[in-house]
């Protein structure tokens, strides 16, 4: 069995009379260790996927599984914990809490797991050692998408998923990453 396995997901969103289908038929494997980028156009389901497989949201049907455990049939409850201790989320559009400076956003996060790793060399490694103090708002995007990244990072996640995790960066920061 691999790591992570998808079989058969797709996922249909219903928005009053229209139904969208965002992910049809979906099945791939992905082993321990193994760094995947999914690549398609606007609009083809990438973030829908890495919502399913963060347990964000439920597939319609189909099966995700996770080191041999069925996400896609957990409880609420058993969903809170693995995206809580499992998951790593560096999402498209930031997400960061906009009262809490860049230190606390990443600290935030470390704080829910039990093994964090330490949130000031995260932000050492992404250069934004010298702008600890500052909030969302007073950074440029490309500033705070590595904040995100430094906070998906502390949390030492089995899994990390990146929606997208350079799209507001140049192409040499980019690259780093
Ligand atoms: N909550 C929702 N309700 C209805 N339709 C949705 C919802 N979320 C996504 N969709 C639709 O599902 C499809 C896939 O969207 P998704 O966001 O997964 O695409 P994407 O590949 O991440 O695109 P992009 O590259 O633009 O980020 C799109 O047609 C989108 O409009
Ligand atoms: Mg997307």
């Amino acid at each position: 069995m691999s790591f992570i396995e998808f079989q058969n997901v797709s996922k249909v969103y219903q928005s009053g009379e229209v139904q969208v289908t965002a992910v049809k038929d979906v099945s791939f494997t992905v082993e321990e260790g193994e760094l995947v980028v999914i690549v398609g156009a606007s609009g083809a389901g990438k973030t829908t996927i890495l919502n399913m497989l963060g347990g964000m949201d439920a597939a319609t049907s189909g099966k995700i599984t996770m080191d041999g455990e069925t996400v896609s049939s957990f409880s609420k409850k058993e969903l809170m914990h693995y995206r809580r201790a499992a998951v790593g989320f560096v999402f498209q559009f930031y997400n960061l809490v906009q009262n809490l400076t860049t230190r606390e956003n990443v600290e935030l996060a470390s704080q829910i797991v039990d093994q964090p790793l330490d949130s000031l060399a995260f932000l050492e490694q992404v250069g934004l050692g010298q702008r600890l103090n500052n909030f969302p708002a007073q950074l440029s995007g490309g500033e705070q998408q590595r904040v995100a990244i430094a906070r998906a990072l502390a949390k030492n996640p089995r899994l990390l998923l990146c929606d997208a995790p350079t799209g507001a960066l140049d192409f040499e920061t980019g690259k780093v990453f």
